[in-house]
């Protein structure tokens, strides 16, 4: 049984505050965190400077410690770890009593919480986390992820021109998830020198995710780059592109500013929505390409369901869906997107995350699961990707603790699986879609 849950503030890969939680049993401590960086996401921390962003942070940061200390250990002390629902339940309880009286349980606190109990019912079952999480799913796990693999950064998570937030490579043809990451981070390293041939040494310096951040403006620009890497890799045609637009971060009013970034406007790089398709689809045709996410304004519903419906790729829903059952039925009823990605830090629970996935899943759409930006090194998400039969992971580049962290959990999880163990590869959008 749960004896005592303590929390204390932790720096995540931003340097900014997180929330770390140790859940006591009667035979263990379990230790998880989560990003702080979905705390910063409400309108007065997107008006505030950096520094000043970390000091709103830091006191949500102490309000969600003194309550789990106090609050959130009362109510879980003496349950069963096993239990999950009725854990993740008594914290969306108290959650609900804070929005009444205003006190400060962050959703990545929370998140938390949940995970720790999530290790603490794997271990009263001496059972792997991925296996325990698959048991609440209520299917077996033996898939490993499709990685999702940062190699260039742009939009807000680097100082370059590039308007979008990512390009990723995904090593859909390789036979195991060790090979996959073998074939990303060769093609990690031979960008390096394709960029540093090109643009000089001072172009190798790396974004948010560790990806390249070349002084780059469009992303066919980015793409070749990233296709000579493959080249130059051997991989050529095993190795397909990715891009995460973030497009909320560049619409204006009604257009798409691809030069956002720039001080000096050319004008000649405001786009309508529709633009943005034809920009799409031209890149569809030209490139392996075979994810977009975020293609468009986050209440852009009509574009997102104009480009989904031409079948050209998957179209992944970030700031569209919001982890959020709501936005998610909707753009299934709707046919906005057909991806989701899972930020399980914005859901609020593993229960939650779980369900997002099964109601995906059941509408047949992709599932990505998704690390923030400056996450902390717990590798939960792993164990969640494989748990879930997700078939897709997204964790930034192969370079950096936060990233590498769950990257490592999962060579860790195939070696564990051995022969058991299924590569998703080329099903890495329909792996147990009903
Ligand atoms: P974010 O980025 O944590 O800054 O939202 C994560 C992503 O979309 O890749």
């Amino acid at each position: 049984v749960i004896t005592r849950v303590r929390a204390r503030q932790i720096l995540d890969g931003h340097g900014a505050p997180a929330v770390e939680v140790e859940l006591h049993t009667n035979k263990a401590i379990h230790r998880a965190s989560a990003a702080g960086s979905g705390a910063l996401e409400g309108a007065a921390a997107d008006a505030a400077g950096a520094a000043e962003r970390r000091k709103i942070l830091a006191k949500v940061v102490a309000d969600s410690v003194r309550m789990i200390n106090d609050k959130v250990s009362e109510a879980l002390v003496g349950m069963d770890p096993q239990e999950q629902s009725q854990i993740d339940q008594a914290i969306m309880d108290l959650n609900k009593a804070r929005h009444k009286a205003e006190l400060g349980v962050g959703a990545n606190a929370m998140l938390a919480v949940s995970i720790a109990a999530c290790k603490a019912g794997a271990a009263e079952k001496e059972v792997p986390l991925y296996k325990h999480i698959a048991n609440l799913v209520g299917k077996s796990a033996t898939t490993l992820p499709v990685p999702a693999i940062t190699v260039i950064n742009g939009g807000k998570h680097a100082g370059n021109g590039l308007p979008i937030q990512e390009i990723m490579i995904l090593p859909i043809g390789a036979k195991n998830f060790e090979e996959a990451m073998q074939m990303g981070s060769e093609t990690y390293h031979h960008l390096k020198d394709v960029i540093l041939e090109k643009y000089g040494s001072d172009s190798c310096n790396i974004g948010d995710h560790g990806g390249f951040a070349p002084n780059i403006s469009s992303i066919s620009e980015g793409l070749d780059l990233v296709i000579a890497a493959i080249e130059r890799a051997g991989y050529n045609g095993r190795i397909k592109l990715a891009i995460d637009v973030a497009a909320t971060d560049f619409c204006t009013g009604k257009k798409y500013d691809l030069e956002f970034k720039s001080t000096k406007k050319s004008g000649q790089n405001f786009k309508t929505a529709d633009d943005m398709i034809e920009i799409y689809s031209q890149l569809c045709s030209e490139y392996p390409l075979v994810s977009i996410e975020q293609p468009f304004d986050k209440d852009d519903w009509e574009h997102s369901k104009k480009l989904t419906t031409l079948e050209l790729c998957q179209v992944a829903g970030d700031d569209l869906l919001m982890s959020d059952p709501e936005r998610i039925k909707r753009a299934v009823n709707e046919y906005t997107c057909n991806a989701l990605v899972l930020k399980a830090n914005q859901v609020g629970t593993v229960t939650e995350a779980i369900e997002v996935v099964k109601q995906a899943k059941d509408a047949h759409w992709g599932v990505m699961v998704s690390h923030r930006s400056g996450d902390t090194e717990d590798s939960f998400i792993a164990d969640l990707a494989v748990g879930a039969s997700a078939g897709q992971i997204k964790a930034g580049a192969p370079c950096r603790g936060e990233c590498l962290t769950n990257y490592n959990q999962l060579l860790r999880i195939e070696g564990e699986l051995g022969s058991e163990g299924v590569y998703a590869g080329e099903n890495w959008r329909t792996v147990n879609t009903s």
